[in-house]
């Protein structure tokens, strides 16, 4: 995996050979975004069997129960990753008559394609996505939600992606993302590494552009959407969201179908994760606040869905009501319905 934590100063690649490994990148945000986070955990589970040294497929797979406990504690809000977790201990369930070794291959199947379908549902994202994007577009967007934060394709960034690629001139606002920067470390990076015009800037000059017409499209990934459409991202995707509807500029929100937990209702019911104070009191490591400061870290918002202007998804673009138009979209997807 690439070192999501080193760039974009340093162009590192580093390899888990066992699932705590990938459980402590995913703590730590070697590896982050939502969709990545999930294809890692598969392939923690995946590592996890092929180092067991199970006598029995019972054995085996209790051990499995206990890596999956492992990985799904590091970190609370992204579904995908419960996702992809519940996804491979279904494989091994399914199958639980075939010998350790087959379950070991199974599980490495099944990781393989977890990550291949990401990529196949990213560009089908885009495909859908591209059609709301129009030539000569402005587009806001905040974190990071493109290929980094996926195998290999984005989702946000995905759908810029493709329009770039129809020959649409577009220009992408990448939010700086305090406080961890994802936005000036990965959006940027990213976006400048495939030619697609980019300018930085920091999270407070969003409303200023907006008010002087200067952004068109807001794009944003999501880590988790509730059935309702209420979604939870990156903090600070709350604040755009309502400078957007004051200014009357669409919001899209790009995510797979993977990220909509249809086990709750309201984003209410999202956890939203808290993370180390020393994220804001330091930036890069170097201190630039009072040592002793008392300091709120929430790692995520949830942007009320009538905000949203539609979710794009690789079956479709859904509008609100949101608890409608997504299980419609879901009921597509349990009927294997195409593009
Ligand atoms: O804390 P992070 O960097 O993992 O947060 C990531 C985001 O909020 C992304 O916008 C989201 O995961 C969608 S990525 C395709």
């Amino acid at each position: 995996m690439i070192d999501q934590s080193k760039l974009p100063l340093r162009e590192e690649f580093f390899e888990c050979a066992d699932h705590r490994c990938v459980a402590e990148a995913i703590k730590t945000m070697r590896i982050r975004g939502a969709p990545a986070i999930g294809v890692a955990a598969a392939f923690g589970i995946a590592l996890g069997a092929r180092n067991s040294s199970a006598g029995t497929s019972s054995e085996l797979i209790r051990e499995i129960e206990v890596i999956a406990e492992i990985l799904s504690k590091t970190r609370p809000t992204a579904v995908n990753l419960f996702w992809a977790i519940e996804r491979m201990k279904r494989a091994v369930f399914d199958h639980k008559d075939l010998e350790v070794e087959q379950l070991k291959s199974l599980l490495e199947r099944e990781a393989i394609f977890i990550a291949r379908e990401d990529a196949e549902t990213c560009r089908r994202m885009g495909v859908h996505g591209s059609i709301l994007i129009e030539d000569g577009d402005n587009i806001l967007t905040h974190c990071n939600a493109g290929a980094l934060a996926t195998t290999e394709y984005g989702t946000a960034l995905g759908v810029v992606r493709a329009a770039h690629g129809q020959g649409k001139r577009v220009h992408v606002y990448a939010d700086e993302t305090r406080p961890l920067l994802q936005g000036a470390r990965l959006t940027a990076w990213e976006l400048m590494k495939e030619d697609i015009p980019v300018t930085l800037i920091t999270d407070s000059m969003a409303g200023f552009l907006m008010s002087r017409g200067r952004v068109d499209k807001v794009l944003v990934g999501a880590d988790r959407i509730a059935s309702n459409g209420d979604t939870a991202n990156k903090i600070g995707t709350y604040t755009l969201a309502v400078l957007a509807k004051e200014n009357e500029i669409p919001l899209y929100v790009v995510a797979p179908m993977s990220t909509i937990d249809f086990n709750i209702f309201s984003g209410e019911e999202i956890v939203i994760e808290e993370r180390d104070s020393k994220e804001v009191t330091r930036i890069c490591g170097k201190r630039i606040a009072p040592e002793a400061v008392p300091v709120f870290n929430p790692a995520f918002d949830v942007m009320p869905n009538r905000y949203i202007t539609a979710i794009v998804t690789e079956k479709g673009i859904a509008r609100g009501p949101y608890a409608e138009s997504l299980r419609n979209l879901l009921s597509r997807q349990e009927a294997g319905g195409k593009l």
